[in-house]
């Protein structure tokens, strides 16, 4: 029988691995694994739970809140998505939770189309995600989450309430209506387990609550209304926000004007509201024509350097251009949200349309999407390697 040291030692070294002792980042790079259970948490949501053969133990290892790539094959098409794991880290698994998107194509299929057995690419995992706190003990940590939004901080309330006797956790999570809840149960188990740390608070849009506060959409009175009565800003250290993007900016406003500092609330968007699936970024090169001007693009992965010419007419993005010379090359949403193509801008400009997932200082540090940067000099250099 494990005991509860031996799981806390595990778990401590399996955080250790996840940030890379020696300060670099683990290069995110596909491999096939088996899945090992399949769960369903509502009508719309399954749990699916890969086994991790030893030998990978360490390219698994995460810190909570970070997310994998899958991918899979349909209608003879690749297709990549983001998946937060929900749970804290654990040798020999990792699970993830996927929420039916009405019309989407992955999460749809993955309802029924995912069985033990099956065998799948997952990347393995990647983000920012995860609590810079230094101390846990004492702490009181705070989420806000919206239907699918649960998973990551599923995976770290769980690491906060289980790494400390002292910690505190508050929960408020956004659902329709309790049928749509998913982990109702494990969240109550959380709940009689750590009756004093944790607090959840349920909020439903179109399901009565006894509390007025709890029913109805999180909308800027409502969120004023539970920093203000349930769960006090004063009192936490950090904030964990994950939903839609409206959601997110209106909680992230609403705690700048209680006067929570900025870096002590982080967040995480799963789309960016945007209508339709993301395009690839494997489209058809484009053909140059003759004596046309190009960027030429220089790039460093797995210690490795390659080029590639990119007709300056295309306005290709790095990633794609790169994908040519470097199949490769880590992305998954192609949206600018999931951080996976990040790299560094070692010379040369980019410009970049969109960014969701990059943090004020990695901007600072010269880190670019490489699914969102366009060269604007005739030479850029990047590098995935850092
Ligand atoms: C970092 C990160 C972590 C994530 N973690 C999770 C998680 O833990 N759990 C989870 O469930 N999800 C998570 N996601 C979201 C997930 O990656 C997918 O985006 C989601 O599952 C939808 O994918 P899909 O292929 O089913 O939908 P897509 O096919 O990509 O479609 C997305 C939406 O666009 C609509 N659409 C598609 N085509 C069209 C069209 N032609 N016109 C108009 N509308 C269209 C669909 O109806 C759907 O609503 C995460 C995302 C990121 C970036
Ligand atoms: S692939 Fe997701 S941000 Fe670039």
């Amino acid at each position: 029988m494990t005991t509860a040291r031996a799981t806390d030692e595990v778990a401590e070294t399996l955080l250790a691995n996840a940030r890379g002792g020696d300060g670099t980042r683990r290069r995110a790079r596909f491999h096939t694994l088996d899945v090992s259970g399949v769960r369903r948490l509502t009508d719309d949501a399954v749990e699916v739970t890969f086994a991790v053969p030893p030998e990978l133990d360490d390219e698994y290892a995460f810190l909570p809140g970070q997310h994998v790539a899958l991918r899979a094959h349909l209608d003879g098409e690749e297709v990549r998505r983001s998946y937060s794991l929900c749970r804290p880290p654990t040798r020999g698994s990792i699970s993830v939770a996927i929420k039916r998107d009405a019309g989407g194509r992955f999460s749809t299929w993955a309802q029924t189309g995912l069985r033990p057995g099956d065998r799948i690419d997952v990347m393995s995992p990647q983000g920012s995600f995860t609590s810079s706190l230094a101390e846990l003990d004492g702490s009181h940590v705070a989420g806000i989450a919206a239907g699918s939004g649960i998973t990551p901080i599923m995976a770290l309330a769980t690491a906060v309430l289980g790494r400390s006797t002292t910690s505190r956790f508050t929960l408020v999570y956004a659902n329709r209506s309790s049928a749509d809840v998913m982990f109702l149960d494990d969240l109550a188990d959380q709940k009689d387990r750590y009756p004093t740390r944790f607090a959840v608070h349920h909020v439903f849009s179109r399901e009565e609550r006894a509390a007025p506060l709890l029913s109805g959409r999180l909308d800027d009175e409502r969120i004023r209304g539970l920093l203000s009565h349930v769960v006090l800003p004063d009192t936490v250290d950090e904030w964990f926000l994950c939903g839609p993007l409206e959601l997110v900016d209106r909680c992230r406003t609403a705690l700048a004007d209680a006067g929570v500092p900025r870096d002590h609330v982080r967040f995480e968007l799963f789309t960016t509201g945007v209508e339709g699936s993301p395009a690839s970024p494997v489209a058809r090169p484009p053909r140059p024509r003759a004596d046309e001007p190009v960027h030429r693009i220089d790039l460093r992965l797995d210690g490795l350097s390659a080029s590639v010419a990119s007709p300056v007419h295309a306005r290709e993005t790095v990633l794609a251009a790169a994908l040519r010379v470097r199949p490769d090359a880590p992305y998954s949403c192609s949206g600018g949200v999931c951080g996976t193509c990040r790299a560094r801008l070692v010379d040369g400009a980019v410009t970049m349309d969109e960014n969701y997932a990059l943090e004020p200082d990695e901007i600072a540090a010269g880190y670019i999407l490489t699914c969102q940067s366009r060269p604007t000099t005739e030479r850029v250099v990047v590098d995935y390697d850092v």
